[in-house]
């Protein structure tokens, strides 16, 4: 019988075994995969498991120094980099979906190889690859490929000669979910909503700036923040925040003002592929609606997304 100790007990022996004494490489996205991944690799050999995560400066608000706090917690031996001005300045002027995920991919790979390259004679790469991952890359000219490219670091391994390691390509996200507890690691890493990686630069729509993040950060850290006040995080599949390319009129005070207006999404959802809008409680949207308005300055607008996937998107680029 499957149960998360034997999983967990088995994988740790069978990395040991095929890994012996070489190092492994791998990077950190602060999701569930690649954490229990790495936690799996790090039982089995320890300190030889070099971890990177990457502040590509389109995270949530203040999620840089939590995941990492998280990692060295649990006892990874991670490096945190901070490559934000990095991502912002290559973004500079770039307003096309697809142009934005292909530099933000594409730095990516840049900065983890030049990561990387200050460890020579590492023979693995360690990746978060799931069940449906394996058989979603099988399927490669499937819609999610063709309408948006996803962010992967495909060509890697063969460019820099690694063997790759997947601990959880067996695996459904719930028994990952289910090792992951097995593996004492926190809540807030298991239960955590998937977040592209592209992050903030695809929910950003048009150009992307440092002034732009920030003023989406703070808006939608008051919408997570909210939805876990209110209890509806874990009823909900996957929320963010949207920051649209207008302005609209308000007044505040007596004063006429001209901002700029965000989207609140959130969905129900098996996988992704399709996806219901969640029915939201007035009282919390209401809440959340003046909560940004009256501490968001440059934001006098909040509307809900009420739109199905398909036609719609879950996110909006
Ligand atoms: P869509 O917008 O296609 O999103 O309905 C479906 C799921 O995929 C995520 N998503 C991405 N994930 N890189 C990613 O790693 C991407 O470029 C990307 N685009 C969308 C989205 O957040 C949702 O969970």
């Amino acid at each position: 019988e499957w149960t998360p100790k034997s999983f967990a007990e088995h994988s740790v022996a069978e990395l040991k075994e095929k890994i012996g004494s070489e190092k492994v490489l791998m990077a950190l996205s602060g999701g569930v995969d690649s954490t229990v991944a790495a936690t799996l690799l790090d039982r089995a050999i320890g300190d030889n498991l070099i971890c990177f995560f990457v502040d590509n400066g389109l995270l949530r608000k203040g999620e840089y120094q939590q995941v990492l706090d998280s990692y060295e917690h649990l006892g990874l031996n991670v490096h945190g980099i901070d490559a934000k001005n990095h991502f912002y300045e290559e973004l500079k002027g770039v307003t096309n979906p697809e142009a934005k995920r292909k530099i933000i991919g594409r730095l990516f790979i840049e900065v983890f190889e030049a990561e990387a390259a200050k460890y020579p004679g590492v023979k693995w790469l360690g990746q978060g690859t799931i069940y449906p991952d394996v058989i979603e890359s099988v399927s490669v000219h499937g819609p999610s490929v063709t309408i948006k490219s996803h962010h992967n670091v495909g060509g890697l391994p063969d460019k820099m000669g690694l063997k790759i390691v997947e601990p959880l390509r067996m695996l459904f996200k719930d028994e990952v979910r289910r090792v992951g507890k097995e593996l004492e690691i926190p809540v807030n890493i298991l239960q955590r909503h998937p977040f592209p990686g592209p992050g903030l630069g695809i929910r950003i729509l048009g150009e992307v700036n440092a002034e732009k993040v920030k003023l989406l950060q703070d808006a939608d850290a008051i919408y997570i923040d909210n939805l876990r006040k209110f209890g509806l995080y874990d009823q909900v599949w996957q929320a963010g925040t949207i920051l649209l390319p207008i302005q609209s009129v308000g007044v505040m005070g007596d004063e006429r003002t001209y901002e700029q207006a965000v989207a609140l999404r959130a969905v129900n959802s098996v996988d992704g592929m399709t996806a219901e809008w969640s029915h939201l409680p007035y009282e919390f949207l209401a809440k959340v609606s003046s909560e940004i308005i009256n501490n968001v300055k440059g934001i006098n607008r909040v509307v809900y997304d009420i739109s199905t996937k398909p036609p719609a998107t879950i996110e909006w680029e």
